[in-house]
């Protein structure tokens, strides 16, 4: 192997649940000789049963699965109840506000608040069992009873994350037919107030499933509250019982949705059950991150995204760990910010996006030395590919060339990681995500023939066999769900999960992934469907046509490039205030992370005689990249050049 190649630290490995690539591999061939036995022996030993599960894996209807068949569990039983003989004075949540106010959770406050949350839902608001509840909050701790209270109860909470706008809440809602939306007056970035209630307002406004909202009073800046549909959570609060019983769930019974985007305009509602999505998360965490009794942890993600279900608060409370929430931002006051957070709570494992590593390298570079990171033992990051730079500086300033760099791959249909490092076992490789857990069949698979490429060679990121924590389904779309991900990938005759990933195999089976094959991009480590922001600019009156591509962003890794044809060419007269009118409408319909880094207007786009757009020559040029294919078979192959040429002229 080349010398990048970096060995786990011994003294480490010596304590690590996963100690050595011998224990590694012993797993890996258990999990294969014995896939049903390998995950019936975690799931016994893990969970605390209400009723023991009758069948491990039922895939007697696939791509439709089921886990742990016949059995029943609660997930804050599972996150909370059980730790309290053990762990009640431990603190489950530190929760750092943007004005730097620290509150400490234990596992006993923590049980408190989540039974009286989910006795005000059920008893102000009427929630039952598989109800669907929208979550619009900042991250306060709130957030977190919230989603646990409705795990107590059995209702199916969908987060939207608060940079969405109304437009996108609206659309989320209405999919889930939601009755109750929790959410916030606000809450506070760099020291000042903003507001998320208003956003909320203006989704409701017109028909609505929604019933009832219930608002955490955090900034408390003036409201508009109206009568009869908004509550006070504060004001509910004060009268409600701490104790409610944790509804006996079944195995496979809902526990999430979470919206994400796909290749087109609309957000799929992926699908998490409960038994084995709660299984994966609590072993991913001990596996993964190598969380000791004593750790403290923390996760910088939004509880928006499927990093902060699964690793702020699902993984870390199933396993009774310490879990950091930060209300503000990384940079703020400035790039040492997170440092002298590692330094005043001793944090052990540290887990962020790459897009946050390069904005702290670039603004400050020399932060880290600043502060005593002496506690770290674990970073981790997870989004998007990392770039050898951002990781050689993560590795070496923040983790002083001591600790495991864990480069996870996972996304949100995987419920949990998929192919990662483990920390105290497995040498890495800066940018490489390694090998895939045990357990997890993942492989880089050739799309034609569906057999297993080489090394050295690409081909698509599948798994091929269902897991616990895989998604289970497309929320009110079964076709959706097959098409999307079982419709490219046969192994052996059978359809096999595909990622949306390619992937290419290097030495020894390890696993760097090369980016999504499908038209959606990565944008500071979200997932941004070309085709939903295409449709957003479609509603301005003066676009005719419009093809949107991910560009290589120093920052960002990918930005949005948008090549727009108008109708008249009367609005390019004013250029900016054509740009600005189109941004208006991306914040409206999607929010600010969709907002176009470039916006290029042109005469017409490249398209075949059947009338595709190639995006292929798109990505090119935005690039700067030459292109290699035939252009000749193109309707009008003159336009290739014209918008070469207009790219050009605008990016000198
Ligand atoms: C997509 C999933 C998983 C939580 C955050 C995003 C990309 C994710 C890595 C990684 C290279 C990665 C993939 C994936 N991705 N982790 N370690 N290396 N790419 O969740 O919004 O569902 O996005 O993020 O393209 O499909 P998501």
């Amino acid at each position: 192997m080349s010398q990048d190649i970096y060995q786990p630290n011994p003294e480490f490995a010596k304590n690590a649940t996963i100690k050595s690539m011998e224990e590694y591999h012993a797993l890996v061939k258990k999990s294969n000789d014995d896939y049903e036995g390998f995950w019936a022996d975690y799931a016994n030993e893990k969970i605390d049963w209400f009723k023991p599960f009758d069948t491990v894996l039922d895939e007697s209807n696939a791509p439709f699965v089921k886990w742990f068949d016949g059995g029943q569990l609660n997930v804050a039983h599972q996150c909370i109840d059980r730790h309290l003989d053990t762990r009640k004075n431990k603190a489950a949540i530190i929760f750092e506000g943007d004005r730097g106010d620290v509150q400490t959770i234990t596992y006993l406050d923590l049980y408190k608040n989540v039974n009286r949350f989910a006795n005000l839902l059920k008893e102000d608001f009427g929630v039952k069992k598989g109800d669907r509840v929208v979550i619009y909050m900042p991250m306060i701790p709130e957030a977190t009873y919230a989603m646990l209270a409705c795990s107590r109860i059995g209702a199916i909470h969908s987060i939207v994350f608060g940079g969405f706008s109304s437009e996108a809440l609206k659309d989320r809602i209405a999919d889930a037919e939601a009755k109750v939306v929790i959410t916030a007056d606000g809450a506070y970035r760099k020291t000042k107030p903003y507001m998320l209630k208003p956003v909320v307002d203006a989704a409701l406004e017109g028909e609505s499933p929604v019933k009832k909202v219930l608002v955490v009073e955090r900034n408390h800046e003036e409201v508009t509250w109206v009568a009869g549909r908004d509550y006070s959570y504060n004001e509910l609060i004060k009268s409600k019982s701490t104790h409610c019983k944790a509804e006996p769930m079944d195995s496979e019974d809902p526990l999430f949705l979470l919206y994400t985007s796909g290749s087109t305009g609309k957000p799929k509602g992926v699908q998490h059950n409960t038994a084995g999505y709660i299984l994966w998360a609590q072993m991913t965490m001990e596996w993964v991150f190598d969380v000791k009794e004593n750790d403290t942890y923390w996760c910088t993600a939004d509880v928006g995204w499927i990093t902060g279900h699964t690793y702020i608060v699902y993984g870390p409370l199933a396993m009774g760990a310490t879990t950091v929430m930060f209300e503000g931002v990384i940079t703020h006051p400035d790039a040492g910010r997170p440092w002298a957070m590692v330094e005043n709570h001793r944090i052990n494992q540290f887990y962020t996006a790459p897009t946050a590593i390069r904005v702290l390298h670039k603004m400050g570079e020399e932060e880290p030395s600043k502060y005593d990171l002496s506690s770290l033992k674990v970073l981790g990051t997870v989004g998007e590919p990392i770039d050898p730079p951002a990781w050689k500086w993560y590795y070496e300033e923040v983790g002083n060339s001591n600790c495991a760099i864990v480069d996870t791959y996972w996304q949100t249909e995987t419920g949990g990681h998929v192919v990662s490092p483990l920390p105290g076992a497995t040498p890495i490789k800066p940018a490489c995500a390694t090998l895939p857990l045990p357990g997890i069949m993942a492989e880089i698979l050739d799309p034609e023939t569906g057999e297993k490429v080489g090394e050295g060679e690409s081909g698509y990121m599948c798994i091929t066999r269902p897991w616990p924590a895989q998604i289970r389904g497309v929320w009110g779309d079964e076709e959706r769900y097959k098409k999307s991900y079982f419709g490219d990938v046969q192994k052996d005759g059978k359809a096999v999960y595909f990622t949306g990933d390619g992937a290419i195999y290097g030495a020894d089976g390890y696993i760097t992934i090369t980016g999504r094959t499908d038209d959606v991009i990565n944008v500071s480590g979200h997932r941004m469907g070309t085709a939903e922001v295409e449709a957003a600019i479609k509603k301005h009156n003066n676009v005719a046509e419009v093809a949107v591509v991910g560009k290589p962003h120093e920052l960002k890794g990918e930005g949005i490039f948008a090549y727009i044809v108008l109708k008249s060419d009367e609005g390019i007269a004013d250029e900016i205030a054509e740009v600005k009118a189109i941004n208006t409408i991306i914040k409206k319909e999607i929010g600010n992370i969709a907002l176009c880094d470039d916006m290029i207007f042109v005469s017409g786009l490249p398209k075949t005689r059947s009338g595709k757009i190639m995006r292929r020559i798109l990505r090119a040029i935005a690039k700067d990249e030459p292109i290699t294919q035939d252009i000749s078979t193109l309707e009008d192959p003159s336009i290739v050049a014209k918008i070469e040429s207009m790219v050009q002229c605008k990016m000198c």
